[in-house]
C-alpha cells in the first residue's frame, strides 16, 4: 500500500507541471487531493477526468488569504482534516531589475512567498495535530540568486528563510518543515514567466523537451515527502551551484553571468 493512501494531502498549483505530476500520482496512490489554481477550464478538466475519485479542485488564487482559507477549509471540510500541505504553486520572471516595473516584483512575492504563508498558516492547525508535513517546492534561486530573476530569487530565499525557521519552531511537534528544489523540469512556468511589463512573457528560452519531466520531478518530491526528508536538491547542476556559491562566490558569480548572458544580452 502507497504511503499516501488515505492521506489528506493539498497541493497547491495542481493545473499544470510539477503540481498536475504531484496530483496526478497522488490520486492514483489513493490519497485524498484537494489543489487549486487561478484557470477555471484547467480546474475543471482536472476535475472531470478524475470524477468519482477523491480529487477536489478548488478555484483560488493564492496571493490573495481568502482564497487560500476558503482553499483549506474546503478541502476540511470535504475530507475531515489535513495531513500534508505543498506549497507548489508559483510564477517565475525574465527581465533585468533596471527594466522592471516593482509590480513584477510584488506579484513574485505576492504568489511564492505569501502565498505559502497564507496556505501554512490555515492548515497548520490540522497538520499538527496529525503530524504531519508542511513542504514546498523551491528552487535553486532560493540558494544563490539568479539573473533576470531577482524577484523570483528574492521569493525563494525568502520562502526558504521562512520554512527554515518555522522547522525550528515545530522540531519537537512531530510536524515534518521540508522544501524541495528541482532543476529546470519541463512545465508551463518559463511560458508564462511574467517580463519586465508584469506580463507573460509567452514563450520559453529554453529546450523544453530537453528538461526533466515533471513526472519525474513529481515521484522525487513524494519520496521526499514520504521520507521526512529536511530538504532536497534535485540536480547534480543545482548541488554544484550551491557548493560553488558557498566556497568561491566571486567565482559564481562570473560562471553564473556567463551561462546567462551573451554579448551583455540577457539570453536565458
Ligand atoms: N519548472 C521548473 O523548471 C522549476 C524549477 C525549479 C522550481 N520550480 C518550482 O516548481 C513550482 C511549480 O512550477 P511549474 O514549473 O510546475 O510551473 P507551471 O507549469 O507554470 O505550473 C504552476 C501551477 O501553479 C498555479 N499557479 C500559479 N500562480 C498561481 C496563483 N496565484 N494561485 C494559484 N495557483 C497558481 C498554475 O495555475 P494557474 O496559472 O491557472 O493559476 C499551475 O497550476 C513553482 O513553485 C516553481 O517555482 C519549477
Amino acid at each position: 500500500m502507497s504511503f499516501f493512501s488515505g492521506k489528506v494531502v493539498i497541493v497547491t498549483g495542481g493545473t499544470d507541471g510539477i503540481g498536475k505530476a504531484m496530483v496526478n500520482k497522488l490520486v492514483n496512490d489513493g490519497a485524498k487531493v484537494v489543489t487549486c489554481g487561478r484557470n477555471y477550464d484547467k480546474l475543471y478538466q482536472l476535475q472531470t477526468l478524475y470524477a468519482g475519485q477523491t480529487l477536489l479542485a478548488v478555484p483560488a488564487d493564492i496571493s490573495n488569504e481568502s482564497d487560500c482559507k476558503n482553499l483549506i477549509e474546503q478541502g476540511r471540510n470535504v475530507f475531515g482534516h489535513i495531513d500534508i500541505l505543498i506549497n507548489n504553486a508559483g510564477i517565475s520572471m525574465r527581465a533585468l531589475f533596471s527594466e522592471t516595473e516593482l509590480d513584477t516584483i510584488r506579484r513574485l512575492m505576492d504568489i511564492n512567498f505569501w502565498g505559502s504563508v497564507y496556505c501554512t498558516k490555515y492548515a497548520l492547525p490540522d497538520i499538527l495535530k496529525n503530524k504531519g508535513t508542511v513542504a514546498a517546492v523551491s528552487s535553486i534561486a532560493g540558494y544563490r540568486g539568479l539573473p533576470g530573476r531577482s524577484g523570483y530569487s528574492a521569493s525563494k530565499f525568502a520562502l526558504q528563510g521562512w520554512m527554515e525557521a518555522l522547522r525550528t519552531e515545530l522540531l519537537h511537534t512531530g510536524v515534518n518543515v521540508m522544501w524541495v528544489c528541482p532543476g529546470y523540469t519541463k512545465s508551463n512556468i518559463r511560458n508564462v514567466a511574467l517580463n519586465k511589463n508584469t506580463q507573460p512573457q509567452g514563450e520559453s528560452p529554453l529546450d523544453e523537451n530537453s528538461l526533466m519531466s515533471a513526472d519525474e520531478c513529481a515521484i522525487h518530491i513524494l519520496k521526499a515527502v514520504e521520507k521526512r526528508k529536511r530538504t532536497l536538491v534535485l540536480t547534480p547542476k543545482g548541488k554544484e551551484t550551491i557548493l560553488l556559491n558557498r566556497v568561491a562566490p566571486d567565482m559564481a558569480d562570473k560562471m553564473i553571468y556567463k551561462f546567462f548572458f551573451k554579448n551583455g544580452e540577457l539570453i536565458k
